[in-house]
């Protein structure tokens, strides 16, 4: 027995101690795989070995971080619901650096009463933080709407957050957050450092275009404050203006702890700070370079406390009167800061940004609008005047303003304003594509022009065309466009400036979109060599590896029996096939759930570029009128309206030239109404 009974402990000893070290191996396993499988940056990797998040908010915020020093994040029935926001920037982070190097896709599900909201990306490059935009989504429909891009992270970021904030300070409610990586995973932690090109050698902008405009860019303050030798080198060489990407907007100004320290002094009178400027401002005075003031008064980038009673954001809108004194005394303090201090430094302000709503017929909606009304405008451009030292230029500036529609509402709103002497030039901003048509820029510059003021194009940069010749057309771009400019001043037209929002792509605000003239080493793209070319006469030369490009005018024919389509849905709409009352077979193509008249079906016809066409089909819907149109970016080209309002079937046929020089085109059906509606039998075809 005692044999028996020592065997058997002796086995129960074994056994205890194999089980021990089990479950030593499996709990060192499980905290390996927990370790690499999530982590409290929320990044899981996948069976590849690949990062990647996928977040739904069903147990609680996860890796959400707060952004901001209010906001607040909680987490209710899998939302994540972002409150006590005071800025628009406020909103929630999520930290990225797993990412770094990489090309990633972001999508989040976002819902708020602010009427947009995007998803961008944060980090340190070089000792500057820059913010890059993935994507922008019309939120405020009261249904969830999917904001989604692809970027590339630059292989220098550092502090990486992906972030979503608002156009305003409302709540904002996010369901689903995902990154995926693109292509193959490059592992941060193997990428080389950055060699900077050697610049000595690059022709000079600023001497090229002397005798026609000056030739600016924007910069973040940080070039200067950081002493990054590289950068500052490269804006010392080529420019001879500059505007501050972010640092002279009211919310880096408005000094929120003095105002409110003492409301006897301040309530009439927000005070304002700029120590932060002073070591870039005193570049610029030691180089001859000169600045834009940019901006005064804006709907964005303004602090909320700025229009509340007290400047505390729990209590009222201030009335009318006090706004106004708010704002001329704001205008005034800025003024007079900048001439006390840089005096001839200043050559131009912004005094008032994108008023005029996307879109173009009305004034934005804004707190300037609501508390003082649509003569906030001209009241703002009263005040600069009456402060402005003489000789600095005060400006009106906007995006899309080469756009008809909105090219005209501001002219309407400035006529008063430029009849009265209170304004000096409009600045078209040129946040552009290749798409955009060069004459019609130039129109809009010579209508301008034509109010007495001059003009400048103020925050330039162009996507680079997402093709296999993308760096070659956009240099090509670049070159048309700076002969555009340098024969309308040629011709008469009072261009003053032409400035670039921003120097290297991996800072850009567009990022995504290669936008700019120099490469992140500050290698010269060929955009760079394009504007050059325009102004020496010199030819840009066609890369060895160009791909020419096949037009495919093969016919497209839907009759959707088959439940497929070429085409998709035009922003927020939605496509399908259903068997709902067809024209002719047993389906149709449905289009519905769209929330702005101009969401429907698009189809590509890059094909045709520069031919003619003949179309037809078949259409039902129970808005007043359906129309097809051509894709073209600030021309939106009415191909044919068609009156249908009964949802009865209507049949269609006609011819269309289809403009040359574009790359890429579609058209697209949409209703005057928000209303769904059905195709069949859709013919594309060159016509005879
Ligand atoms: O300002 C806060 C800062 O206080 C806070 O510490 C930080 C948190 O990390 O966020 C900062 O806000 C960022 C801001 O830049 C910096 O001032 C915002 O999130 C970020 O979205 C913002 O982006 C700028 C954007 O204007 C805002 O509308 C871009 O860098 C800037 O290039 C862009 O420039 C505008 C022009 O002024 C007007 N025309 C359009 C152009 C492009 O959007």
């Amino acid at each position: 027995m005692k044999e028996e009974s020592g065997k058997v402990s002796n086995i129960t000893n074994r056994t205890i101690l194999k089980l021990l070290s089990l479950v030593l191996v499996l709990s060192m396993a499980l905290s390996v795989l927990a370790a690499c499988n999530k982590n409290d940056d929320g990044v899981q990797i996948d069976e590849n070995g690949v990062p990647y998040i996928d977040i739904s908010f069903e147990k609680g915020k996860g890796p959400a971080i707060a952004r901001g020093d209010s906001t607040k994040l909680e987490v209710k029935d899998g939302e994540l619901k972002i409150t006590n926001r005071t800025d628009a920037w406020n909103g929630v982070n999520f930290k990225g650096d797993k990412f770094i190097g990489n090309k990633v896709q972001v999508k989040a599900s976002v819902k708020s009463a602010n009427p947009t909201c995007s998803l961008s990306l944060q980090y340190d490059l070089a000792g500057t933080t820059a913010y890059t935009t993935i994507g922008t989504g019309n939120t405020s429909s009261g249904y969830y709407s999917q904001i989604q891009g692809e970027i590339e992270i630059s292989e220098q970021a550092e502090n990486v957050f992906f972030y979503i904030e608002a156009s305003g300070v409302d709540d904002i409610y996010v369901k689903e957050f995902e990154v995926h990586v693109v292509g193959d995973y490059v592992d941060p932690s193997t990428l080389a450092k950055l060699e900077y090109a050697n610049i000595a050698d690059y022709p000079e902008l600023k001497t090229l275009y002397a005798d026609y405009f000056k030739f600016g860019c924007a910069i973040p303050t940080t070039f200067v404050s950081n002493k990054n030798q590289n950068y500052i080198e490269l804006v010392t060489k080529e420019f001879n203006a500059i505007t501050f990407e972010n640092e002279l907007k009211p919310d880096s100004i408005l000094d929120y702890e003095t105002s409110v320290s003492d409301l006897s002094k301040y309530n009439e009178s927000p005070a304002v700070k700029f120590d932060h400027l002073k070591e870039t401002l005193d570049y610029c005075k030691e180089h001859g370079i000169v600045v834009r003031g940019h901006t005064l008064v804006w709907y964005s980038q303004t602090p909320a406390w700025l229009y509340h009673v007290d400047y505390d954001i729990n209590k009222d809108f201030v009335d009318r009167d006090l706004m106004l004194k708010r704002m001329e005394n704001y205008i005034k303090s800025v003024f007079e800061w900048a001439q006390t201090n840089y005096p001839g430094v200043f050559y131009a302000w912004d005094v008032v940004n994108e008023a005029v709503a996307d879109g173009g017929s009305i004034l934005r909606d804004c707190e300037w609008k609501q508390i003082i009304g649509d003569d906030y405008i001209e009241k703002a451009f009263e005040y600069a005047r009456k402060y402005a030292p003489d000789g600095v230029k005060l400006f009106y500036n906007d995006y899309n303003s080469y756009q008809n529609g909105k090219r005209d509402t501001i002219i309407e709103y400035l006529k008063p304003i430029a009849a009265a002497g209170n304004i000096d030039g409009v600045g078209m901003q040129g946040h552009i594509s290749t798409a955009t048509g060069v004459d019609y820029f130039i129109e809009a510059m010579k209508m301008y022009a034509d109010l007495g003021l001059v003009v400048n194009v103020t925050e330039l940069d162009i996507s680079m065309p997402n093709n296999n010749n993308g760096e070659y057309d956009q240099g090509v771009y670049f070159n048309k466009l700076f002969k555009a400019f340098i024969d309308a001043k040629k011709s008469g037209v009072p261009l003053e400036c032409v400035t670039v929002w921003g120097i290297c792509d991996n800072l850009s605000w567009k990022s995504a979109d290669k936008p700019l003239l120099f490469a992140d080493d500050l290698s010269q793209k060929t955009a760079f060599k394009g504007v050059v070319a325009a102004v020496t006469g010199e030819e840009l030369q066609k890369p060895a590896d160009y791909v020419e490009i096949v037009r495919d005018t093969s016919t497209i024919y839907e009759d959707y029996e088959d439940g497929k389509f070429v085409g998709g849905p035009r922003f927020s709409a939605t496509v399908g096939v259903g068997d709902s009352d067809p024209f002719d077979g047993s389906k149709s193509l449905f289009c519905t759930g769209g929330v702005d008249t101009y969401d429907g079906y698009s189809v590509d016809i890059s094909g045709f570029v520069g031919k003619k066409i003949h179309y037809s089909f078949a259409v039902r819907s129970a808005a007043p009128q359906t129309k097809m149109t051509l894709d073209i970016d600030g021309e939106w080209p009415n191909i044919e309206t068609i009156t249908t309002g009964s949802d009865e079937w209507i049949e269609v046929d006609g011819y269309c030239d289809v403009p040359g020089g574009y790359d890429t085109l579609t058209l697209y059906f949409e209703t005057t109404t928000t209303d769904s509606f059905n195709l069949d039998n859709l013919l594309i075809e060159l016509a005879e």
